[in-house]
Order: C-alpha cells, then sequence, then structure tokens
C-alpha cells in the first residue's frame, strides 16, 4: 500500500535505499562475500559473449550492465531491444548466454526472444523482480531483484535493482576468473545507498527545478556521454511517460551532427557529468547549446562541479554513478508530471506489462 504517500511512484523512489541495502544482504554469503548461483557462474564463464534482451527502462539497465560486465568481468557485450531482435537476430557467438532483463518477467516481446532462443539451443538467465513469472520459469536460471511490488507504471526501484543486480553478476564471475576489481563492490553499494538516501532527502529542489524548467515547456533534452548517456536515455522516458514532454536523450558528442538544430531560446537541457574522462567534453557540449538559447540544468558529480551547476550529487564509484544520477532525474519527472495534472502513477496508453507483442 502507498501509505501516506500521495503517489506510488514517490514511495517506490524512496524506497530505492533500502533496495540496495536488501540486495547487498540477499547476495552475500556468510563471511560476507557476494555469491551468486554456482551454475549461473558457470554459464558466465563459459560465454564468449553474452546478449542482453530487454524493452524500456530495462533495457537502459541493460545499457548499464553491459559496461560492468565488460569492464569487471572481461566478456563482450551485446544489448538489444526485445522487439527488434526477433526479425534482426544478429551473426551469434559460437557460446553465447542470454541474459534477460524484466521487472515483470511477463513482457512479450522479450518472452518471444527467449522461446527462439531457446529452440535454437542457447542458454538463458532471466533477471527479474518477480518469482515465479513466464520469463523465469521458461528460461534456465533466474536472477530476483528482491525489489518488492513495483506499482507505478514508470520503473524506478526496479532500475536501481536491475543494476545492482548486474553488478553483483559481474563482481561474481570477475571473482570466478580470477580477476581482480581492485575495489570492493559490497562496501561500494552501500556508499550508494547512503547516497541515495541523501538526494531523496531534498525534494523540494526537484519540485522547484521540475516547476522552473519544465511547467510550460512542450519538449527537453537529456545529454551525456559514456554511461552518462545511459542514464539520460533513462531520463528522457521517465520524463516523456508520465509528463508527456516530448523528451529525448543524446550522445553529447552527436548534438552537432543534427540534434543542436532542434535548441531554440529556452529550450530544457538536463546535462549528466559524472565521468571525470568525460567531464571536459561534456562541458563543451552544455556551452554549444547554451550559445544556441538553451536552459541548462546540470548534474554534475561532486569533485567535478563547475560554477552554476545545478545539483551536486554525492560522490560514488564511477561505475556505479548510474545508480545515483537517475535519482534527480526520476524526481523530475515525477515533479513535473504532477505540476502538470498528470496520472502519475498510470500514464496514458500505458500498462505496468506489456503482454502483447
Ligand atoms: O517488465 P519489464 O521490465 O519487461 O518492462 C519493460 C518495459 O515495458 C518497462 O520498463 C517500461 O519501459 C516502463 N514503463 C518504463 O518506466
Amino acid at each position: 500500500e502507498k501509505g501516506t504517500y500521495p503517489h506510488y511512484m514517490l514511495k517506490e523512489i524512496d524506497e530505492q535505499p533500502v533496495v540496495i541495502r536488501n540486495i547487498i544482504q540477499k547476495y552475500q554469503d556468510e563471511n560476507g562475500a557476494l555469491t551468486i548461483d554456482e551454475n549461473i557462474v558457470s554459464a558466465m564463464k563459459e560465454a564468449d559473449r553474452i546478449y542482453i534482451i530487454a524493452a524500456g527502462t530495462s533495457n537502459h539497465a541493460g545499457l548499464v550492465g553491459k559496461q560492468f560486465i565488460e569492464k569487471m568481468a572481461k566478456v563482450p557485450v551485446e544489448v538489444h531491444i526485445s522487439s527488434e531482435f526477433g526479425y534482426n537476430i544478429p551473426l551469434l557467438s559460437k557460446k553465447p548466454l542470454f541474459i534477460f532483463i524484466s521487472q515483470s518477467g511477463e513482457t512479450a516481446d522479450s518472452r518471444a526472444v527467449l522461446v527462439s532462443v531457446k529452440e535454437m539451443g542457447h542458454k538463458a538467465l532471466t533477471i527479474t523482480n518477480v518469482p515465479g513469472s513466464t520469463l523465469s520459469r521458461e528460461a534456465d536460471h533466474t536472477l530476483l531483484l528482491h525489489a518488492g511490488p513495483e506499482i507505478a507504471v514508470a520503473s524506478t526501484k526496479a532500475y536501481t535493482a536491475q543494476i545492482a543486480v548486474l553488478a553483483i553478476l559481474a563482481e561474481v564471475t570477475a571473482k570466478a576468473k580470477g580477476l581482480s576489481l581492485g575495489f570492493n563492490l559490497v562496501q561500494e553499494l552501500g556508499i550508494v545507498a547512503n547516497a541515495i538516501e541523501i538526494l531523496c532527502d531534498s525534494k523540494e529542489a526537484y519540485e522547484d527545478i521540475a516547476r522552473s524548467f519544465l511547467a510550460t515547456t512542450r519538449n527537453a533534452f537529456f545529454i551525456g556521454r559514456g554511461i552518462d548517456y545511459y542514464v539520460g536515455l533513462e531520463g528522457a522516458l521517465k520524463l516523456k511517460e508520465i509528463s508527456y514532454i516530448q523528451a529525448e536523450g543524446f550522445a553529447g558528442g552527436e548534438l552537432k551532427h543534427g540534434t543542436i538544430a532542434l535548441i531554440e531560446d529556452g529550450t530544457p537541457i538536463i546535462a549528466l557529468a559524472t565521468q571525470e574522462s568525460v567531464n571536459l567534453s561534456i562541458r563543451g557540449n552544455v556551452k554549444e547549446v547554451v550559445a544556441r538559447g538553451a536552459n541548462p540544468c546540470i548534474i554534475a558529480m561532486k569533485g567535478l562541479e563547475q560554477e552554476g551547476d545545478t545539483f551536486i550529487i554525492p560522490e560514488v564509484h564511477e561505475l556505479l554513478t548510474p545508480l545515483i544520477s537517475v535519482i534527480p532525474l526520476q524526481l523530475i519527472s515525477y515533479y513535473a508530471a504532477l505540476h502538470r495534472d498528470c496520472d502519475v502513477d498510470k500514464p496514458r496508453n500505458l500498462a505496468k506489462s506489456v503482454t502483447v507483442e
């Protein structure tokens, strides 16, 4: 039940620190080390390439997961949109492993791919929030999100849970392959949970930005580079699905290849700057759009901030920034929808699980 909360979405945003702590606990052994079913670890070790299949927000979590698995476990990963994969199957590697990411475990587009790859004789792992769901039953293995029921149509805590579980999967695989990470994931995820708590405590600031920045606009753009670009895609999806503002996420470097033509006086641009390696270049992109009249909202990680930034988010491990940079985006979307009198938990034309292809 939503208790004192006006909407499930706000409650589910606030639950995220608890969800992250719960996931750490569920995936720890008696010595505190992260652990997952050894059959899954063997499947990860044997795979010469991983294919992540997912839709919507789960697909965006998959893009972040690709970074984790490639950087930590050193296995190449491709991320595909479920509904595209069926008729556009790429040339598969010799020993592929398919990972289906689905909050509900019922998404028909993803299930169609699962059915066909099983027919081809390939192994599949489902990462889902719903034990016993179709995708869980039909795959060889399941990893649970342990996020508790997600009721709002806009996915929030399932996204962060998916990212946390993907990080754990990457860490455990790396360990099994004898690779050393150079950081302690349990500790880093604990820091993330505290950081989310801090971010959730400054709701007035997000409400103010939503009011002044998005109350009447027709469109909004999200820009970032690398992992920030993937979070921008998620921010744009969140904003469009509940506030009906036309929103798009772009890779910072792509602006000059077309998108910059859309910038007019007052166009809202939300920029993410959480990665040291691309901080200067994304700042350059912000300057380019501001010079054309854009109205910027800059979300920067502590240590990378510059004068005029809108939100400074606490410092966390550079691979884990999506877990916290998405929080302001979720909250800004929530308040934008609220101020535009939209039905936050049940946006028009959408269903919580999409069980038709
Ligand atoms: O249950 P799933 O994770 O398979 O659902 C996939 C998408 O339908 C879902 O993430 C959708 O994009 C959300 N409404 C986004 O907030």
